[in-house]
């Protein structure tokens, strides 16, 4: 049988494990039209989780449309716009008749053919002449509502945060003008740098105040790992011990892609009785497929956050500012504590929880391991 773990990227059927409460929930906002901000740390589950709501969302009765638009890599209101009306091709898949839709809402555009290089099939392309507007994505939207007249309408904006580097003066009260005649479509905001996304939609001075329900997404409990993967096991007909599956799950920290990947890497292995070796030889495995990625993260760190976060991985981030303990790792004054802190909590790098904490586990176990 095939190895049924994947790490990279959206995963689907038997991969994906558990989500039960949170499928429940999104799916009484969304029947409703609420709009939501889902968020987590990277890595956590949220595309993934989007798409098993699809799949939901396709079996109700009446029927929903959904529409799933990636912000990644979008610049600019433009590209925005872009986005949103490529995205139609995935309700409309008749391309002649969607290009006149279109067409008829928005004048400048240009259409072109477009082959989608995983499924092969035709997509459609859409660019601007130069005389693009704000007007166009007032209008890309309101197609977007026109869609929903007949049939209610879940439209995802992942990685939403990437709005936050469009220069465009009034481009979120533009969206958000829109969005509120839209009874009878739920949006769904995604995305993973809570800092940008709080701001959005809870700074009183913005345009999103309060335009979402929030709904963080946390990680996966421990039991549900172990049914899951027990029984993935079991299909190829392979034992593995809860107690196994729980050393892993608490080593990971209960992270999604985390997990995944040791459960990966201990299927290609043929003991698996062995706890504690087999856990520790995964996880240099895990440290050395994420090499690159730290060191260009550590890379980018000032000297004072290096040492910061070495601090932090001393002392699990209680009673930091100990003379001795600074003395440790080569810092001088708490103050450069502080303000290193202040850094690393803005790019989401340490969360304050009571203590300080590095997010990503493996990361933290990098840093303990490598880093010199
Ligand atoms: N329900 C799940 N069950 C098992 N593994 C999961 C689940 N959800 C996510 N994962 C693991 O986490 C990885 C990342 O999932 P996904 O891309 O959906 O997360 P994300 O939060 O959208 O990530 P990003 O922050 O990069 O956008 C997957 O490849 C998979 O290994
Ligand atoms: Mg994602």
């Amino acid at each position: 049988m095939e190895n049924p773990f994947s790490y990279t990227g959206i995963v689907k059927g038997d991969a994906f494990c558990n989500r039960k409460t949170e499928l429940s929930e999104l799916l009484t906002f969304t029947k409703a039209s609420q709009n939501i901000l889902l968020y987590s740390h990277r890595r956590y589950g949220k595309s993934s989780l989007i798409f098993k709501l699809f799949e939901r969302l396709q079996r109700q009765r009446p029927k929903f449309n959904t529409l799933y638009i990636d912000l990644y890599g979008t610049l600019s209101e433009k590209d925005f716009a872009t986005a949103a009306l490529t995205s139609l091709g995935q309700i409309e898949s008749r391309l002649e008749k969607l290009a006149q839709l279109v067409r008829g809402a928005i004048q400048s555009v240009k259409f072109g053919v477009s082959i989608d290089p995983v499924s092969g099939s035709p997509g459609m392309s859409i660019s601007f002449d130069s005389s693009y507007d704000e007007a166009v994505t007032v209008h890309a939207l309101k197609l977007l509502g026109s869609f929903s007249e007949h049939r209610k309408l879940v439209v995802v904006f992942d990685e939403f945060q990437e709005i936050a580097n469009y220069k465009q003066a009034g481009f979120e009260k533009r969206l958000r003008a829109i969005i509120q005649q839209h009874d009878n479509i739920s949006y769904i905001f995604c995305g993973s740098k809570r800092h940008i996304l709080n701001d959005i939609f809870t700074n009183q001075n913005r345009a999103f105040y309060k335009l979402a329900q929030s709904y963080p997404l946390e990680v996966i409990e421990t039991s549900h790992y172990v049914a899951w993967a027990k029984k993935l096991f079991g299909k190829a007909g392979r034992k593995i011990g809860a107690d196994l599956i729980e050393e892993i799950v608490s080593r990971c920290e209960n992270h999604p892609m985390y997990v995944q990947q040791f459960l990966f890497y201990l299927w290609e292995q043929t003991h698996t009785a062995i706890i504690g070796k087999t856990v520790a030889e995964t996880e240099r495995k895990v440290l050395q497929a994420s090499q690159n990625e730290f060191f260009n993260l550590w890379d980018s760190l000032s000297l004072n956050q290096k040492k910061t976060l070495k601090l932090i991985v001393l002392t699990n981030g209680k009673d930091m500012y100990y003379a001795n303990a600074l003395q440790s790792v080569g810092l001088k004054a708490g103050s450069q504590v502080s303000r290193a802190l202040e850094k690393l909590i803005l790019s989401d790098i340490v969360l304050k929880n009571g203590y300080y904490k590095i997010q990503d586990v493996m990361f933290k176990n990098w840093i303990r391991t490598f880093s010199n």
